[in-house]
């Protein structure tokens, strides 16, 4: 087959926006100019990419193949890239980088001190559910994840980097606080708001009471750990998170957290790639950064 990458370029946005529209302003070309690359990649292949049906634009099946090829060989040129950038000796370059809701409570800090050592790259935040994040890990999108322990998959490369404990929160007011040693089945008699099923927060919760054999009565269920926050504060009941959401309202006093025996249920943090992925330097550069820092004295909660 005959093709440019500029061709493969051209593709790959359109089956990634499936439009052709969005395609041409991503690329600054005007949408015949987009419309002519797709048309002659098509006679090259022999096969129709893409079909039409209304206004909605869709892969064939030939499609479907080329879009995966695409994005592979996009990432292959992205890293060759980099890796020429790294011969120069330049930390240069963009992170992509994909973390679970409440990683996102330190990330942030960490990205602004990686800014000010490296301050010629630039990154690329998404902050979002287990789920995404192993998708995303399937598709080799980002360049790292920062998640609590994946699943075992030969694929995957996870390393661990720093403790998350989670522990059980309370408005002042509640009568548990100040109780020391609290027993677990005691919580049998309150009412929990937690995190969404398929969090990893929710996954930890579920095994660990299981394991104790403690039925817990969940009241609601909530996709984020502000909510919970806010929740736990109006009076909803108790709540279970990170220690790492949490450092403003202790300190303010807004929340407490409660004394319970085995408690805290003790997770880690790990950053993710997928196995055999060759990490871009600055990709490289971030990961022993994390690593210095959660060994360091550096607070990465401060
Ligand atoms: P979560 O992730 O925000 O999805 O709960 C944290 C974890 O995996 O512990």
């Amino acid at each position: 087959m005959n093709i440019t990458i500029r061709q493969l370029k051209v593709f790959e946005a359109v089956a990634r926006h499936l439009s052709f529209t969005r395609a041409a302003r991503e690329l600054h070309l005007t949408q015949p100019a987009v419309s002519m690359q797709i048309k002659q990649l098509e006679g090259n292949a022999g096969l129709k990419l893409f079909e039409q049906m209304g206004k909605q634009t869709y892969l064939t099946e030939a499609g479907i193949e080329m879009y995966h090829y695409s994005r592979v060989i996009a990432q292959q040129l992205d890293e060759a890239g980099e890796v020429l950038e790294q011969l120069k000796g330049v930390h240069r370059g963009k992170l992509t980088i994909s973390v679970a809701s409440t990683a996102n409570y330190f990330v942030t800090r960490l990205l602004a001190a990686f800014s000010r050592q490296y301050d010629k790259t630039t990154f690329s935040l998404d902050v979002t559910n287990r789920e995404t994040l192993l998708r995303q890990l399937e598709n080799n999108e980002p360049d790292l994840v920062i998640m609590g322990k994946p699943p075992e998959d030969r694929d995957l490369k996870a390393e661990e980097f720093m403790k998350n404990p989670l522990v059980v929160i309370a408005a002042p007011g509640h009568p548990l606080v100040g109780v020391k040693g609290i027993p677990l089945d005691r919580l049998q008699q309150e009412t929990f708001v937690v995190r969404e099923q398929g969090s990893g927060t929710w996954i930890a919760m579920q095994r660990f009471f299981a394991e104790h054999k403690v039925d817990l009565s969940t009241g609601m269920e909530m996709t984020s750990n502000e909510a919970i926050k806010q929740a736990v504060e109006a009076g909803l009941g108790l709540g279970i998170v990170s220690i790492h959401t949490l450092s403003l309202e202790l300190e303010t006093r807004r929340l407490v957290v409660l004394n319970i025996q085995s408690f805290p249920i003790l997770r880690h943090w790990y950053l993710v790639h997928r196995r055999g992925k060759r990490l871009s330097p600055v990709a490289e550069a971030f990961r022993q950064f994390v690593f210095e820092k959660s060994h360091s004295q550096f607070d990465i909660n401060k």
